[in-house]
């Protein structure tokens, strides 16, 4: 698809997430200074900027896991700002974390079946026990893992615990885990962190393949190349600010980004940028 019809569609479609005016401030420092932006449906939206910028924590807000002090969230067309976490997930957020949480004691499988529990009607303990009440839900809980397990590529590992996994698999697990929520906006916070060249490569061509099937997604990457290869537009934050939103084109020529952050870190491999 071209660069012209895709942005006509985008021109189109709706927004799905609205962040007005966000703030929160951690004592003296602003982490988060007055940021807004929309995300539209089916778009890939990157996040970039210098390590401390503020982009963990503007997720964090997002997705409940932190309050702001200031500013508001708009998802589906309704104010979420302040809803926990839990209920933010239920409405279809998903997210991963910067650094990989999985439950330890559960297997690939187990985990990926976690995420569906939001949206189903019995609990996290009827789901992992054989409870009559809820069997055929269970099943289909079941299946539904082990199709997004295979889909991400690590079905034949399902059975295996996270610390056997290569960090690779371990973070598309996570990814699987999100998507069992089937979620209307996926928020991944530097998914190929830590990874060495070739483990990186292979979620990038799952971040490929998520936009390909339509998954509306939110992304903070160090890795430019990856940025500039899979996103539709570009948020660039710099001490809490958003100093430039734009296409990849527009935001590889803005001098105000080129200063603050692409000078410095373009060419750092990904897992330097690990934290
Ligand atoms: N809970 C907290 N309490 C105090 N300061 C915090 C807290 N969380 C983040 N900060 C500070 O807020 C700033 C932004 O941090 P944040 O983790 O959001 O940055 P980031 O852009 O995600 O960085 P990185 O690229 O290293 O992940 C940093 O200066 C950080 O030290
Ligand atoms: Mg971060």
């Amino acid at each position: 698809m071209g660069v012209a019809l895709t942005t006509s569609l985008h021109n189109m479609s709706s927004t799905i997430l609205g962040v007005e005016h966000l703030t929160r401030k951690f004592g003296g420092l602003v982490a988060v200074n007055d940021i807004s932006f929309d995300v539209k449906k089916g778009e890939v939206l990157s996040i970039v900027g210098p390590n401390g910028a503020g982009k963990t924590t503007l997720f964090n807000l997002i997705t409940g896991i932190d309050r702001a002090d200031a500013g508001s969230v708009m998802f589906d067309g309704q104010d979420v700002t302040g809803f926990a976490p839990q209920r933010l997930a239920k409405m279809g957020i998903g997210r991963t974390f910067q650094n990989i949480r999985l439950f330890k004691n559960l297997n690939a499988l187990e985990n990926v079946m976690i995420g569906r529990v939001a949206r189903t009607r019995s609990g996290l303990f009827d789901a992992l026990t054989c409870s009559a009440l809820d069997r055929r839900e269970r099943t289909e809980m079941i299946e539904q893992a082990e199709a997004l397990l295979d889909w991400v590529g690590v079905g034949a590992n399902r059975f295996r615990m996270p610390s056997e996994l290569p960090y690779g698999d371990q973070r598309r697990v996570e990814i699987a885990r999100a998507l069992a929520l089937e979620p209307k906006l996926l928020i991944l916070d530097e998914p190929t962190a830590g990874m060495v060249a070739r483990e990186a490569q292979e979620v990038i061509k799952l971040i490929g393949r998520l936009r390909d099937a339509g998954v509306t997604l939110m992304l903070i990457e160090h890795n430019m190349n990856v940025v500039m290869s899979t996103s539709d537009r570009v948020v660039v934050i710099s001490f809490g600010q958003k100093i430039a939103e734009g296409t990849p084109a527009e935001i590889r020529a803005d001098e105000r980004v080129i200063e603050a952050y692409l000078g410095v870190d373009e060419d750092e491999p990904t897992a330097a940028t690990a934290s």
